[in-house]
């Protein structure tokens, strides 16, 4: 692919190049900690008891055994802990849906399985384990509602609306009456799975208690200020008597966004005791918090025979918390995906005693695009048409739900050139009609869609008259490659090597910078960064300008190209100064600059910004076993410039893998009888393994989108949407069977009918 790049005044040598982690050797070494990993000199271990119940309440707690454990400090439960703000708005978080969030230990109401009831404080983790085994409970069980299915009829539309997720449009023309009236008609539920982000690093905190009395956290969080914000209120505690940290996260997707119970626990138990305290959860208490709730959905196509679509309904109903309101974007992407005269979406969410769900990589584009991309699929059969050229037959370069132009969609050239690599025009539409030995051979394709976001933003940057330059912010590095890409864009805009710029991230002490999510911190990050190293650039130069027989006496700014280390005039290389003979000839010993970052408001009153894929999957199905194998995928990529081909290709390719999970292995069981996750470990949630990921091919389009200065649109998410479509419509196209139900098992696929 070309690369272009606007770093400003530097020459791109790393910005567009396929550059390995910077924090590659520090992952790889272990010299990259994580916040279950901080030591502190009198640190004491809590160990979290879940409750065995999903609804009711404590009868009693007795503690006596658990405190009797030598070694054993105190025993927390909501009889004896320490009093927290009383106003729920306190604990709300930067991300957090409208309502109350929940409070561990506040009272003796169970509101779900798994939910915190006491935490053990010890001196040592296995003391604190062993004595939390002995805790005994006495609850009052209330019986729990966690079926959604049971509940449809419950659902209703969040009075409040949650900040950032736009409710669905108003309806457009008479979906129902053009549904009716439409030449061919498809329409179905479909249902996904609850689904568990588990990130490789289970949720941790670890609260040191300085010899000032401040606090140093660290937290397992994607953005340490939401972690700062949250501690300040709950704790009513002054922004500079707590600082946070998380240089390093194994793994988000998600459940890292919004502050957890361990943390909240890790800083009650400090408060208390007057110690530094560890909370890590374990891998089966992952299952008590924040998880991708299922939709049950119903998609209505209208269309003409020739494929053009008449009328587009797509209703969700989606479970929440009892006491939150969690939402998602899960129906409008219908609405901006393809051109209709009549769409009416609906949105709605219905109560179940679960924690409150939350955003888990592409939240509600994966359940919504899941739907509709299966639908358009039935509707390609259904009209005889090419999926391909049934979605071209309905493609829009305009986002109908806003009545605007999209900033940039190359998303033909995705269905182009992931068509050629695929071998697409060699598919026998003819379900049932392609076959290896014993299996049936299907292929499928989807197309995928996400926002592109940019937030505020800000990034530090200071060049030390060694020529090292340090840059930073706050935000988080999930193990997308931030760290990487932000060096990259730094190097490149003042010319430096790339092992001169240091990159410092996740510590509330460096610039503000909001949660890392929603893809939008290549955009905004990387903004801010480069324009803090711009601001530095035209510092030296001014200096550089300014020196007796300057070089670049005379010449403007935009004459000259930051480049190995030196200024110099471009086309001109003779007249060049080396950047740390400007800082020594000028007695500087630092220049210093904080770049700030913000959505472009004319961009954003004129354009609609999203990024899109082509996903094309292989299935291979035993035909007597019903065993399914994902074989090939393809997955052809818009999302603007890519900063790193390397990062940006695994970031697809986890993507992906997490797509192959969605439609044939995640799926958190509820018992419904007890409301809780029965399958809470990684021996029966199964996400892919090696041994289920095939070859996977990552194309990246070209496209220019000006969206922001470095034309990037965000990778993170995009690379899972539709992945789950793609593989059930390559099922589909092997078997001649259609399941509207992820995932894809083996039961499933030899179930009759
Ligand atoms: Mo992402 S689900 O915004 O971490």
């Amino acid at each position: 692919m070309t690369v272009q790049i606007s770093t400003a005044a530097g020459r791109d040598r790393f910005v567009g190049s396929a550059i390995s982690r910077v924090d590659g050797p520090a992952k790889v070494t272990g010299l990259a900690k994580y916040a279950g990993e901080f030591a502190a000199p009198d640190l004491a271990y809590g160990v979290v008891v879940s409750s065995a119940i999903a609804k009711g309440r404590i009868k009693g707690i007795d503690a006596a055994a658990a405190e009797a454990v030598p070694g054993v400090i105190k025993v927390i439960t909501h009889e004896n802990r320490p009093a927290t703000s009383d106003k729920p708005e306190d604990y709300q978080d930067a991300v957090a849906p409208p309502g109350a969030p929940f409070q561990a230990l506040a009272s003796d109401r169970i509101v779900f399985s798994g939910q915190p009831v006491a935490l053990v404080v010890a001196e040592d983790f296995e003391t604190a384990r062993y004595a939390a085994s002995l805790v005994r409970v006495d609850y009052e069980v209330t019986a729990p509602q966690t079926d959604i299915a049971a509940r449809t009829d419950d659902s209703y539309d969040p009075p409040m609306k949650r900040e950032g997720i736009k409710p669905p449009p108003e309806p457009w023309g008479d979906a129902s009456k053009a549904f009716d009236a439409a030449e061919i008609r498809v329409s179905a539920q479909y249902r996904m799975a609850d689904e568990h982000h588990n990130p490789m690093e289970p949720h941790a905190s670890t609260v040191v208690v300085e010899k000032d009395g401040t606090y140093t956290v660290y937290d397992k969080i994607q953005g340490v200020t939401n972690t700062h914000q949250y501690i300040g209120g709950a704790f009513g505690l002054k922004p500079e008597q707590v600082r946070v940290l998380n240089p390093y996260l194994g793994g988000g997707f998600g459940s890292g966004l919004r502050p957890q119970y361990q943390l909240f626990l890790a800083m009650l138990a400090a408060r208390d005791l007057g110690r530094s305290v560890r909370v890590t959860l374990t891998r089966d208490q992952m299952w008590s918090f924040t998880y991708r709730s299922e939709a049950i959905q119903t998609v209505a196509l209208g269309a003409e025979r020739s494929g053009k679509l008449t009328a587009l309904k797509h209703d969700a109903v989606q479970g929440t918390s009892t006491y939150e309101d969690y939402q998602e974007v899960v129906v409008n992407w219908s609405g901006v995906l393809y051109e209709c005269d009549n769409v009416a979406l609906n949105y709605s969410l219905t109560k179940i005693d679960t924690p409150t769900p939350g955003d888990m990589r592409a939240p509600g584009a994966v359940t919504g695009v899941y739907a509709i991309e299966t639908a358009m699929d039935e509707l390609a059969y259904a009209t005889g048409q090419d999926p391909i050229e049934l979605r071209l037959k309905n493609y829009t370069d305009h986002d109908q739900t806003e009545d605007k132009p999209f900033g940039s969609k190359a998303l033909k050239d995705c269905f182009r050139q992931g068509a050629e690599r695929f071998g697409w025009s060699r598919r026998d539409p003819q379900p049932r009609s392609m076959r290896e030995g014993r299996e049936l051979v299907g292929w499928g394709m989807a197309t995928g869609i996400w926002e592109s976001m940019m937030m505020q933003s800000s990034a530090q940057a200071v060049l030390t008259a060694d020529g090292r330059l340090e840059i930073g912010n706050q935000t988080g590095d999930l193990g997308t490659g931030t760290y990487t890409i932000l060096t990259q864009i730094a190097a490149d805009t003042l010319g430096l090597p790339l092992d001169h710029v240091t990159t410092k991230l996740g510590d509330t002490k460096l610039a503000q910078a909001p949660v890392a999510g929603g893809s939008w911190t290549a955009a905004s990050s990387g903004t801010a960064v480069m324009k803090a190293c711009r601001d530095i650039a035209e510092q030296a130069f001014k200096l550089a300008r300014g020196l007796e027989n300057s070089p670049l006496a005379n010449v403007d700014f935009e004459r000259v190209v930051f480049s190995n280390g030196r200024i110099e005039v471009t086309g001109d290389p003779s007249k060049s100064i080396a950047l740390t003979d400007v800082l020594k000839a000028s007695r500087t010993e630092k220049l210093e600059a904080t770049g700030e970052a913000a959505p472009d408001k004319d961009f954003g009153e004129q354009y609609n910004a999203y990024t899109h894929s082509a996903i094309f999957a292989e299935v291979k199905i035993d035909e007597e076993l019903g065993v399914v194998r994902c074989t090939r995928v393809v997955s052809a990529i818009a999302a603007g410039k890519i900063i790193n081909l390397k990062t940006a290709r695994s970031q697809i390719l986890g993507g992906i893998v997490m797509g192959i999970g969605s439609a044939l292995h995640e799926e958190s069981m509820l018992d419904h009888r007890i409301g809780r996750f029965m399958n809470h470990n990684l021996g029966e949630y199964h996400v892919p393994v090696h041994a289920d990921i095939p070859d996977i091919d990552v194309i990246f389009v070209d496209e220019e989108d000006k969206a922001n200065p470095l034309g990037v649109k965000g990778l993170g998410e995009i690379g899972i949407v539709g992945v789950a479509a793609a593989i059930s419509n390559a099922v589909f196209h092997a078997t001649g069977k259609r399941i509207r139900h992820l995932p894809i098992t083996i039961d499933k696929i030899v179930a009759e009918g």
